[in-house]
Protein backbone atom coordinates (compact mmCIF):
# COMPACT_ATOMS: atom_id res chain seq x y z
CA UNK A 1 0.00 0.00 0.00
CA UNK A 2 1.81 3.30 -1.05
CA UNK A 3 0.50 6.38 1.26
CA UNK A 4 -1.02 8.95 -0.77
CA UNK A 5 -0.68 11.93 1.23
CA UNK A 6 2.86 13.68 2.17
CA UNK A 7 1.61 16.00 5.24
CA UNK A 8 -2.19 15.95 6.28
CA UNK A 9 -1.07 19.11 9.05
CA UNK A 10 -2.58 21.85 6.06
CA UNK A 11 -5.62 20.28 6.48
CA UNK A 12 -5.68 18.73 9.87
CA UNK A 13 -4.29 21.18 11.68
CA UNK A 14 -7.66 23.68 12.39
CA UNK A 15 -9.25 20.97 14.38
CA UNK A 16 -6.08 20.40 16.89
CA UNK A 17 -6.27 21.46 20.24
CA UNK A 18 -3.77 23.68 21.61
CA UNK A 19 -2.76 21.36 24.22
CA UNK A 20 -2.39 18.90 21.86
CA UNK A 21 -0.64 21.43 19.19
CA UNK A 22 3.28 19.68 20.30
CA UNK A 23 2.19 15.61 19.98
CA UNK A 24 5.06 14.24 17.90
CA UNK A 25 2.46 12.06 16.07
CA UNK A 26 1.44 14.92 14.04
CA UNK A 27 5.01 16.01 12.80
CA UNK A 28 6.09 12.31 11.83
CA UNK A 29 4.15 12.74 9.06
CA UNK A 30 4.03 9.41 9.17
CA UNK A 31 0.31 8.22 11.12
CA UNK A 32 -2.26 9.99 10.47
CA UNK A 33 -1.09 10.30 6.51
CA UNK A 34 -2.10 6.86 6.83
CA UNK A 35 -5.75 7.27 8.05
CA UNK A 36 -6.08 9.49 5.30
CA UNK A 37 -4.77 6.91 2.81
CA UNK A 38 -7.02 4.21 4.74
CA UNK A 39 -9.72 6.71 3.91
CA UNK A 40 -8.88 7.76 0.57
CA UNK A 41 -8.73 3.77 -0.56
CA UNK A 42 -11.24 1.87 1.37
CA UNK A 43 -13.94 4.80 1.00
CA UNK A 44 -15.96 3.78 4.32
CA UNK A 45 -19.21 5.66 4.57
CA UNK A 46 -19.63 4.14 7.99
CA UNK A 47 -17.07 4.13 10.75
CA UNK A 48 -16.79 2.24 14.30
CA UNK A 49 -13.99 3.52 16.17
CA UNK A 50 -12.68 2.20 19.75
CA UNK A 51 -10.29 4.82 21.29
CA UNK A 52 -11.18 8.63 19.87
CA UNK A 53 -9.99 10.95 22.19
CA UNK A 54 -10.18 14.15 20.23
CA UNK A 55 -11.02 12.54 16.93
CA UNK A 56 -7.58 13.02 14.75
CA UNK A 57 -7.72 9.75 13.35
CA UNK A 58 -11.55 9.72 12.64
CA UNK A 59 -11.29 13.02 10.97
CA UNK A 60 -7.96 11.87 9.12
CA UNK A 61 -10.11 8.87 7.54
CA UNK A 62 -13.03 11.54 6.80
CA UNK A 63 -10.67 13.50 4.98
CA UNK A 64 -9.68 10.79 3.00
CA UNK A 65 -13.33 8.93 2.05
CA UNK A 66 -15.10 12.00 1.90
CA UNK A 67 -18.30 10.26 2.18
CA UNK A 68 -18.52 8.95 5.65
CA UNK A 69 -21.95 9.28 7.14
CA UNK A 70 -22.40 7.86 10.17
CA UNK A 71 -19.47 7.61 12.71
CA UNK A 72 -19.75 5.20 15.92
CA UNK A 73 -17.53 6.48 18.40
CA UNK A 74 -16.70 4.87 21.82
CA UNK A 75 -14.18 5.86 24.61
CA UNK A 76 -14.47 5.41 28.49
CA UNK A 77 -12.15 9.34 28.84
CA UNK A 78 -9.54 7.13 30.53
CA UNK A 79 -7.01 9.45 29.29
CA UNK A 80 -8.77 12.55 30.49
CA UNK A 81 -10.96 13.69 27.47
CA UNK A 82 -14.91 13.42 27.43
CA UNK A 83 -15.58 11.52 24.29
CA UNK A 84 -18.13 14.97 24.08
CA UNK A 85 -15.12 16.83 23.17
CA UNK A 86 -13.93 13.95 20.22
CA UNK A 87 -17.49 13.96 19.02
CA UNK A 88 -17.86 17.71 18.36
CA UNK A 89 -14.42 18.20 16.80
CA UNK A 90 -15.54 15.21 14.82
CA UNK A 91 -19.04 17.67 13.87
CA UNK A 92 -17.49 20.68 13.41
CA UNK A 93 -14.92 18.72 10.57
CA UNK A 94 -18.22 16.66 9.21
CA UNK A 95 -21.09 18.84 10.01
CA UNK A 96 -23.37 16.46 7.93
CA UNK A 97 -22.46 13.07 9.25
CA UNK A 98 -24.24 11.56 11.85
CA UNK A 99 -22.20 11.31 15.26
CA UNK A 100 -23.07 8.43 18.11
CA UNK A 101 -21.60 8.53 20.90
CA UNK A 102 -20.81 5.61 23.46
CA UNK A 103 -18.69 6.67 26.36
CA UNK A 104 -17.91 3.57 28.23
CA UNK A 105 -15.31 1.15 28.58
CA UNK A 106 -15.42 -1.10 25.25
CA UNK A 107 -14.45 -4.03 27.47
CA UNK A 108 -17.48 -4.29 29.34
CA UNK A 109 -19.82 -3.71 26.29
CA UNK A 110 -21.74 -7.23 26.16
CA UNK A 111 -23.70 -6.57 22.74
CA UNK A 112 -22.46 -3.93 20.45
CA UNK A 113 -25.61 -4.19 18.15
CA UNK A 114 -27.45 -2.13 20.97
CA UNK A 115 -24.80 0.36 20.16
CA UNK A 116 -24.41 -0.36 16.40
CA UNK A 117 -27.96 -1.46 14.80
CA UNK A 118 -26.10 -1.84 11.40
CA UNK A 119 -23.04 -3.27 9.60
CA UNK A 120 -19.96 -0.56 9.52
CA UNK A 121 -18.10 -0.45 6.84
CA UNK A 122 -14.70 -0.03 8.97
CA UNK A 123 -13.85 -0.26 12.45
CA UNK A 124 -10.84 1.08 13.97
CA UNK A 125 -9.24 -0.34 17.01
CA UNK A 126 -7.34 2.08 19.27
CA UNK A 127 -8.75 1.78 22.79
CA UNK A 128 -6.92 -0.75 25.23
CA UNK A 129 -3.48 -1.73 23.65
CA UNK A 130 -2.45 -5.23 25.01
CA UNK A 131 -3.81 -9.10 24.11
CA UNK A 132 -6.73 -8.74 26.49
CA UNK A 133 -7.93 -5.38 25.35
CA UNK A 134 -7.33 -5.97 21.40
CA UNK A 135 -8.67 -9.65 21.61
CA UNK A 136 -12.01 -8.60 23.37
CA UNK A 137 -12.10 -5.43 20.96
CA UNK A 138 -11.86 -8.08 17.70
CA UNK A 139 -14.58 -10.26 19.06
CA UNK A 140 -16.78 -7.32 19.99
CA UNK A 141 -16.70 -5.64 16.38
CA UNK A 142 -15.85 -8.43 13.75
CA UNK A 143 -19.34 -9.99 13.14
CA UNK A 144 -20.47 -5.90 12.65
CA UNK A 145 -17.69 -5.01 10.42
CA UNK A 146 -18.46 -5.43 6.40
CA UNK A 147 -15.68 -4.88 5.26
CA UNK A 148 -12.16 -3.03 6.75
CA UNK A 149 -10.62 -3.31 10.59
CA UNK A 150 -7.63 -1.02 11.48
CA UNK A 151 -5.67 -1.81 14.25
CA UNK A 152 -3.26 0.99 15.87
CA UNK A 153 0.07 0.41 17.98
CA UNK A 154 1.06 -3.18 16.62
CA UNK A 155 4.21 -3.98 18.01
CA UNK A 156 7.00 -0.96 17.73
CA UNK A 157 6.22 2.93 18.14
CA UNK A 158 8.86 5.10 15.76
CA UNK A 159 10.90 7.76 16.33
CA UNK A 160 13.44 9.01 14.29
CA UNK A 161 15.99 6.63 15.76
CA UNK A 162 14.20 3.63 15.37
CA UNK A 163 12.05 1.78 17.58
CA UNK A 164 11.28 3.77 20.39
CA UNK A 165 8.93 1.36 22.61
CA UNK A 166 7.08 -2.52 21.85
CA UNK A 167 3.88 -2.64 22.30
CA UNK A 168 3.15 -6.29 23.41
CA UNK A 169 0.06 -8.84 22.76
CA UNK A 170 -1.74 -6.71 19.88
CA UNK A 171 -0.11 -8.88 17.10
CA UNK A 172 -0.98 -11.87 18.79
CA UNK A 173 -4.25 -11.03 19.27
CA UNK A 174 -4.77 -10.54 15.58
CA UNK A 175 -2.79 -13.73 14.57
CA UNK A 176 -5.63 -15.59 17.45
CA UNK A 177 -8.00 -14.01 15.73
CA UNK A 178 -7.42 -14.70 12.22
CA UNK A 179 -6.62 -18.37 13.38
CA UNK A 180 -10.28 -18.72 14.24
CA UNK A 181 -11.78 -16.20 11.74
CA UNK A 182 -11.06 -17.54 8.07
CA UNK A 183 -13.47 -15.02 6.42
CA UNK A 184 -10.44 -12.16 7.19
CA UNK A 185 -7.23 -11.87 5.95
CA UNK A 186 -4.39 -9.37 6.71
CA UNK A 187 -4.53 -6.92 3.67
CA UNK A 188 -1.89 -4.70 4.96
CA UNK A 189 0.84 -4.18 7.64
CA UNK A 190 2.16 -0.78 7.89
CA UNK A 191 5.22 -0.12 9.56
CA UNK A 192 4.42 3.65 10.24
CA UNK A 193 4.70 5.66 13.30
CA UNK A 194 2.71 3.31 15.43
CA UNK A 195 2.59 0.08 13.67
CA UNK A 196 -1.17 -0.42 11.85
CA UNK A 197 -2.72 -3.79 10.80
CA UNK A 198 -5.38 -3.57 7.77
CA UNK A 199 -7.65 -6.72 8.25
CA UNK A 200 -10.27 -7.13 5.25
CA UNK A 201 -13.03 -10.03 4.86
CA UNK A 202 -12.72 -12.25 1.84
CA UNK A 203 -15.99 -10.89 0.85
CA UNK A 204 -17.19 -7.87 1.60
CA UNK A 205 -20.66 -8.22 3.24
C1 LIG B 1 -4.40 6.73 21.72
S1 LIG B 1 -5.91 7.44 22.22
C2 LIG B 1 -6.84 7.46 20.72
C3 LIG B 1 -6.32 8.44 19.73
C4 LIG B 1 -7.18 8.60 18.50
N1 LIG B 1 -7.50 7.34 17.87
C5 LIG B 1 -6.45 9.49 17.52
O1 LIG B 1 -5.52 9.03 16.84
O2 LIG B 1 -6.78 10.65 17.42
C6 LIG B 1 -6.66 6.10 23.07
C7 LIG B 1 -8.05 6.41 23.54
O3 LIG B 1 -8.63 5.17 23.95
C8 LIG B 1 -9.38 5.37 25.10
N2 LIG B 1 -9.46 4.08 25.78
C9 LIG B 1 -8.46 3.39 26.39
N3 LIG B 1 -8.91 2.23 26.87
C10 LIG B 1 -10.23 2.17 26.53
C11 LIG B 1 -11.26 1.21 26.74
N4 LIG B 1 -11.03 0.07 27.40
N5 LIG B 1 -12.51 1.47 26.28
C12 LIG B 1 -12.77 2.62 25.61
N6 LIG B 1 -11.82 3.56 25.37
C13 LIG B 1 -10.58 3.34 25.82
C14 LIG B 1 -8.66 6.47 25.87
O4 LIG B 1 -9.55 7.18 26.72
C15 LIG B 1 -8.11 7.34 24.73
O5 LIG B 1 -8.98 8.41 24.46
Amino acid sequence: MEKLIDNIMPELQKYIHEEDLDLPQFYSYDYYEWYYTYGKLFKPKTLLEIGVRRGYSAISLGLGSQQIEEYFLIDNAEDGVPLAEGGANIQTAFPKAKINMLQQNSQDIKNISEFVPTFVDMVHIDGRHDFKGATNDLKLTYSICSNIIVLDDVGHHKNEQGIEKYIHGIEEAILYFLAAHKEFVINSHICNWTGNIILQRRKPL
